[in-house]
C-alpha cells in the first residue's frame, strides 16, 4: 500500500503547497490586527520567540511525523504509539470545523471582489457589511440564508473540492503553482501602492512602533503563540498529511525553515500593507492611526470588510482595481489554506473506511459543504465569530499542547524524530530541537490554556448569550475531541495499517 502512496511532483511543488497552506487568511486579516493590539513594534519579540521555539520545530516535527510514518495524521499518530490515534482524528475534527467557516470568509471575499468595481458598499461600508449584505440577527439567531454568500459559497466549494479529487499531484500541487505565485504578484502591486500614498508613513510608524511595556503582559504571549499556530497551519493534521506525500530524499529541516520564513515574510509584508492603507485614512480624515484603530477597531473580519471598503473608496486614481486585487488576495490567499484544511479529512477518512479519493471528497467535503451552510443565514457572522474564537483557543492550541506532550513526554520520539531528520536534512537538528519541544513549548502553551480558560470564566466572550456560547462554542470544541476518541475506536482495513513502515525502520538503522 505504502508504495503507491501519493507524492509530489517536484519539491517546489512541495513547498508551494505548504506555503500556500499556511500563507491564509490569518496572514492578512489576522496578524496585521494582532501585532498592532498587542503592542505593535514590540510584539515582534512574543512572535519571534514564538516563531522560533515552537512554530518552526513543530513544523519540522510534523514534517518529520509525516516524511518518517507515511500516513494521514490519524494513521501517523497511529503509527508513533499505541493509543495515540485519536489525536490524529481530533485534529482532523479540528479542521474540518475549520473548513467549514474558511470557506464562508473566502465566499465574502469573492462578493466583494465584484462589488469593488462599481465600490457597491457606498459611503457606510460598515452598514453595507451588516445591513444590506448580511442582513444580521441578533446573536443566537440564524434567520434566512444569503443568496449572495451561497452562490459564491457553492463556487469555494467547487473548486477546493475539484481540485483534492484530481490527487495530490495533478489537483494540490496545480494549484498551488497557479495561486501562490499570483498570490505574490498581486500582493506585491497592494502593498506597493499601500506605501506611496499619502500619511503611509505615519501608519508605519503606528505599526513599527514598540510598546514595550507589553512584553509583560501575558495576553500578549498568548496572541503571540495563537497567531504562529494558526499562521503555520500547526496541529491542524494539515503538515503531517502534507509531508506524507514527499519523496524519501527530502531535506525536512530546510523545508520547515522555508516555510516558516516565508510565511513570516508574508505576515510582514501584509502588515506593512494593511498599516500603510490605515495611515492613509487616518490622513483622510485628519485623524491619527491610533484613533482611527479605537474607533473603527482594526481586527478580523471588521478590517477586511468594513475598514477596508472605506479605505479603497478614498484611493485616488482606479480605486475599484486596488479593491479588487485585494479580494483576490484574500480569496487565492483563502482557497489554497482551505485545499489543505480539507486535504486532512479527505486523506484520513479514504484510508480508514478504505474508499477511493474521489468518495472521501464528497462524504467529507460534501458534509463539510452542507454544515457550511450555517455560516451563510443572516445570523452566520456571531456563529462564525464563536466557532473560530473555539476552536481556536480549544482546538488548535489545545491539540498543539496535547501532540507535543504525546510525542515528548509519553512516546519519547523526539531522540528518534531528531535522527531521522538529520539523516535527510542539511541542518541538523542539536538538543536545541528538543529543548523547545520537550520543554518550552509545552510549558508556554500550558501557561497559555490557564489564561484562556481564565479570560474565558470572567467574561461572556464578545458580549454573546452564554447559553450560544456554549451550545456552539464549548460543545464544538469538546465535539472535536469527542469525534476524535469514536473514530479512533473504529479497526482499520488492513492488520498491518498501523505498522511503521519498513522505510523507516531501515532509515532508523542507518542513522544508529
Ligand atoms: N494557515 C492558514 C491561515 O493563516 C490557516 O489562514
Amino acid at each position: 500500500m505504502e508504495k503507491n502512496r501519493a507524492q509530489w511532483g517536484t519539491r517546489v511543488g512541495f513547498l508551494l503547497a505548504a506555503m500556500g497552506s499556511a500563507i491564509g487568511l490569518g496572514n492578512i486579516w489576522r496578524f496585521p490586527a494582532t501585532a498592532y493590539e498587542s503592542g505593535g513594534g514590540a510584539f515582534i519579540v512574543p512572535y519571534l520567540f514564538a516563531l522560533l521555539t515552537a512554530g518552526i520545530p513543530l513544523l519540522i516535527m510534523e514534517y518529520t511525523l509525516g516524511h518518517k510514518y507515511r500516513g494521514s495524521a490519524p494513521k501517523t499518530y497511529g503509527r508513533v504509539g499505541k493509543g495515540f490515534e485519536w489525536i490524529g482524528w481530533w485534529q482532523v475534527a479540528i479542521s474540518f470545523v475549520i473548513s467549514t467557516y474558511y470557506a464562508v470568509i473566502i465566499a465574502w471575499a469573492i462578493m466583494y471582489a465584484f462589488y469593488s468595481f462599481n465600490l457597491a458598499w457606498g459611503d457606510n461600508p460598515t452598514n453595507f457589511f451588516v445591513g444590506d449584505f448580511l442582513n444580521l440577527v441578533d446573536p443566537g439567531q440564524f434567520g434566512g440564508l444569503i443568496p449572495v454568500v451561497l452562490l459564491p459559497l457553492l463556487v469555494v466549494w467547487l473548486v477546493t473540492l475539484g481540485f483534492i479529487s484530481r490527487g495530490v499531484k495533478k489537483g494540490i500541487e496545480v494549484a498551488n503553482k497557479i495561486f501562490i505565485p499570483t498570490l505574490v504578484v498581486l500582493f506585491l502591486i497592494i502593498v506597493i501602492r499601500a506605501v506611496t500614498l499619502e500619511g503611509a508613513a505615519d501608519g508605519l510608524a503606528a505599526f513599527f512602533t514598540p510598546e514595550w511595556g507589553s512584553i509583560m503582559d501575558g495576553q500578549v504571549w498568548v496572541a503571540a503563540y495563537g497567531q504562529i499556530f494558526f499562521s503555520l497551519s500547526i496541529a491542524f493534521a494539515i503538515m503531517i498529511t502534507y509531508s506524507s506525500y514527499l519523496p524519501k530524499k527530502s531535506d525536512i529541516a530546510n523545508n520547515a525553515f522555508i516555510t516558516g520564513f516565508a510565511n513570516s515574510s508574508f505576515e510582514i509584508l501584509a502588515g506593512i500593507g494593511v498599516f500603510s492603507a490605515l495611515g492613509f485614512m487616518a490622513f483622510q480624515f485628519d485623524t491619527t492611526v491610533v484613533q482611527l484603530a479605537e474607533e473603527k477597531g482594526v481586527g478580523g473580519i471588521g478590517l477586511a470588510f468594513m475598514v477596508f471598503p472605506e479605505i479603497i473608496s478614498q484611493i485616488p486614481g482606479i480605486p475599484g482595481f486596488f479593491g479588487f486585487l485585494f479580494f483576490a488576495s484574500l480569496v487565492l490567499a483563502g482557497l489554497s489554506s482551505l485545499i489543505s484544511i480539507t486535504e486532512t479529512y479527505v486523506a484520513g477518512v479514504s484510508e480508514k473506511f478504505n474508499i477511493s479519493r474521489g468518495k472521501s471528497v464528497i462524504f467529507g467535503g460534501g458534509l463539510a459543504a452542507v454544515i457550511s451552510l450555517a455560516y451563510a443565514t443572516q445570523g452566520g457572522l456571531s456563529l462564525l465569530d464563536t466557532v473560530d474564537h473555539f476552536i481556536n483557543s480549544y482546538g488548535v492550541a489545545l491539540s498543539g499542547l496535547v501532540e507535543v506532550v504525546a510525542i515528548a513526554w509519553f512516546a519519547k520520539g523526539l531522540k528518534g524524530l531528531q535522527d531521522h531528520s538529520n539523516t535527510f536534512s542539511d541542518i541538523r537538528l542539536g538538543g536545541w530541537w528538543r529543548i523547545c519541544l520537550g520543554v518550552i513549548t509545552p510549558v508556554v502553551l500550558g501557561f497559555m490554556m490557564i489564561q484562556n480558560i481564565t479570560t474565558e470564566l470572567s467574561a461572556a466572550y464578545e458580549g454573546y448569550p452564554v447559553a450560544f456560547l456554549i451550545g456552539f462554542g464549548a460543545v464544538v470544541a469538546v465535539g472535536a475531541i469527542v469525534v476524535g476518541f469514536l473514530f479512533s475506536l473504529k479497526k482499520w482495513p488492513n492488520k498491518d495499517d498501523l505498522d511503521v513502515p519498513a522505510t523507516a525502520i531501515e532509515e532508523d538503522k542507518e542513522a544508529e
